[in-house]
């Protein structure tokens, strides 16, 4: 028996049920699912394909953060799949000045970023460089974990620094972030406010309404 497997990598994801719905109805047996990771082969599969869908559909200003390592690898897709601002890690890339260059080649804006172990003292040489400091307030990884207190006071030292320059960059927070500590998170100085599980869910319209009163209050 022949089977058809139609790979849902080249799939429409901002319309997925559309897609899925017309394999269902032509009887289709399989659903293809490939999973990369950007090592063994060059892809990272779903996370490009996604961008580029939801690009068509929305005016939002897509603010990728890579976790991945040699980030340079990707800029070119990633600019082109429909990035607005990319942020990568210092610990994950050889030569950060070259990736900035390399961002702003296509006229992206870019974003650095630090995980909790890391001293603010990594981001310092590159300030003047980028248009956004991200100060990672979990370890990178998973959203739905507890904001780590120490990571508030980074916060805190990087505003101080950029201040002192004169630099006029966001300061972005990521991670454990919620509507009732997200008043510390403005205290120290972030501007940007990263916010997964504590707006999507039950409720999503009622939490993001909650949050952009907050937010401009
Ligand atoms: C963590 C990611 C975060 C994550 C945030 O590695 O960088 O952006 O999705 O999720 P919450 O807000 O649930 O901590
Ligand atoms: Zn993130």
């Amino acid at each position: 028996m022949n089977i058809l497997s139609p790979s849902i990598l080249s799939a429409d994801f901002y319309d997925l049920k559309k897609d899925l719905t017309a394999l269902e109805d032509g009887k289709v047996p399989n659903g293809h699912i490939d999973v990369m990771n950007g090592i063994f082969v060059p892809s990272i599969s779903y996370v490009m394909p996604v961008i580029k869908s939801i690009r068509k559909h929305t005016d939002l200003f897509f603010d990728v953060h890579l976790m991945i390592v040699d980030p340079s690898r990707y800029i070119k897709e990633f600019a082109e799949s429909g990035a607005d601002l990319i942020t990568f890690h210092t610990e994950a890339e050889k030569d950060i000045q070259g990736c900035i260059d390399l961002i702003r080649s296509y006229g992206k804006k870019v974003g650095l970023t630090i995980k909790p172990g890391t001293p603010v003292s990594d981001l310092v040489p590159y300030l003047d460089k980028i248009d956004m400091a991200l100060i990672m307030t979990v370890e990178p990884g998973f959203g739905g974990q507890k904001l780590i207190p120490e990571c508030v006071d980074k916060i805190r030292e990087l505003k101080k620094i950029v201040d002192e320059k004169g630099l006029k960059i966001d300061i972005e927070v990521d991670g454990g972030v919620n509507i009732d500590n997200v008043d510390t998170v403005l205290d120290a100085g972030s501007n940007v406010i990263v916010a997964g599980s504590a707006v999507f869910g039950d409720d999503t319209p009622g939490k993001v309404k909650a949050f952009m009163e907050h937010l401009n209050a």
